[in-house]
């Protein structure tokens, strides 16, 4: 499946559910968003059938993401059921690492090939200030249990915030080493009701991160992923490497080939496009999947070639974080 561009897409990120154990304030910068009703949410057997119709359709990479993906209930079986599809390479998911620790093993047994855990901060009180809880030490104890259980490499996503991280970079970067982890610094995107005024003078460049780690370490370029949203350096003579994700600096538009499914069902072809397709009703309306393959095939097509995030002239599209998964 190409769009007008000539891009492939293969990598579908698919939101399992909008709800969260944490509050991270640039993710929920008001508190709790009105979530979907349940009503509205995808039930298993849907998101199994859209993703096996995304299968046929050249898809290869599935990634789950929430919200919380774990506190949607049986992913390790959804997992299961996606690992058998045709075409399905890789089944991996990004979560905030609450609750890996009871669920490593049967993620693992299941077939999960490798996770993202977003870990802004290692001291236990800025993990407080920006996600609003005392959880720290259960993210630790779940990248713990997911290494032992064999899901690896683990990777960590921590997004730059001045004023709540950015004298922590060094540290991320030396457990980083120390755990065998990858780890990449994001810059932090305008998302609903954010867009002004939280991140007015907290914003950080990745190139602020990558100096710092740059005074301690020699960085090897490892370009052996084009469609990544991350530039990617080996830290020499360690395992680790650390990746930088430059949505606003440096745009990576031109080599992406991510589709995105929301967890009520609605296709996004850009995450700061417009919902380009309403699948779930599609499904319940009863279209046959030869239909549905047609319709998403006509939406990707037109997908827009780059974000605007840049643009003054383009109106950026508001979109809740927790319902679309990054
Ligand atoms: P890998 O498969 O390990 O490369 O993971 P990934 O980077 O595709 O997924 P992850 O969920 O870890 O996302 C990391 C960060 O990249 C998140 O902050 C995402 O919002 C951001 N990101 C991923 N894809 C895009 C994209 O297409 N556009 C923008 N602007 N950001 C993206
Ligand atoms: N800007 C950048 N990254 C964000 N994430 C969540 N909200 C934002 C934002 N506004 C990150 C999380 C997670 C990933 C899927 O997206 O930290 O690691
Ligand atoms: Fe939850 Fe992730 Fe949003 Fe934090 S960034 S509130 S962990 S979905």
């Amino acid at each position: 499946m190409k769009d007008k561009y000539g891009r492939e897409l293969t990598y579908l990120r698919v939101s399992l559910i909008d709800r969260c154990n944490l509050r991270c304030f640039y993710c929920m910068p008001h508190g709790l968003l009105s979530p979907f009703r349940e009503d509205e949410l995808l039930t298993r057997d849907e998101t199994a059938e859209i993703i096996s119709i995304f299968a046929e359709l050249g898809i290869s990479k599935v990634r789950l993401t929430g919200g919380e993906p774990l506190l949607k209930k049986g992913v390790p079986e959804l997992i299961r059921r996606i690992k058998k599809f045709s075409g399905i390479r890789e089944v991996v998911m990004t979560t905030n690492g609450v609750l890996l620790k009871p669920f490593a093993e049967d993620l693992k047994a299941a077939g999960l090939d490798r996770i993202n855990v977003s870990l802004d901060t290692l001291n236990r009180e800025n993990f407080k200030r920006i996600t609003g809880m005392d959880k720290l030490e259960d993210v630790l104890g779940g990248m713990e249990a997911a290494a032992r259980a064999g899901i690896g490499p683990i990777k960590i996503n921590a997004v730059l915030m001045k004023g709540y991280n950015d004298e922590e970079v060094m540290d991320l970067v030396r457990f980083a080493i120390a755990g065998s982890f990858q780890i990449r610094f994001i810059e932090w995107m305008p998302t609903a009701g954010a867009i002004h005024s939280v991140r007015e003078n907290r914003f950080l460049s990745s190139e602020f991160a990558k100096k710092i780690v740059e005074e301690k370490y020699t960085l090897i370029p490892d370009d052996s992923n084009p469609h990544a949203p991350a530039r990617s350096f080996y830290i020499e003579g360690t395992k680790s490497s650390v990746g930088f994700i430059s949505p606003l600096s440096n745009a990576f538009c031109a080599m992406c080939n991510r589709l995105r499914l929301k967890a009520n069902g609605m296709m996004k072809t850009c995450l700061h496009g417009k919902e380009d397709l309403d699948i779930q009703s599609l499904l319940r309306k009863g279209c046959s999947r030869e239909e549905i393959k047609e319709k998403i095939v006509s939406a990707v097509w037109d997908r827009p070639e780059e974000h605007f995030l840049n643009n003054q002239a383009v109106p950026h599209r508001d979109f809740v974080m927790t319902a679309v998964g990054g």
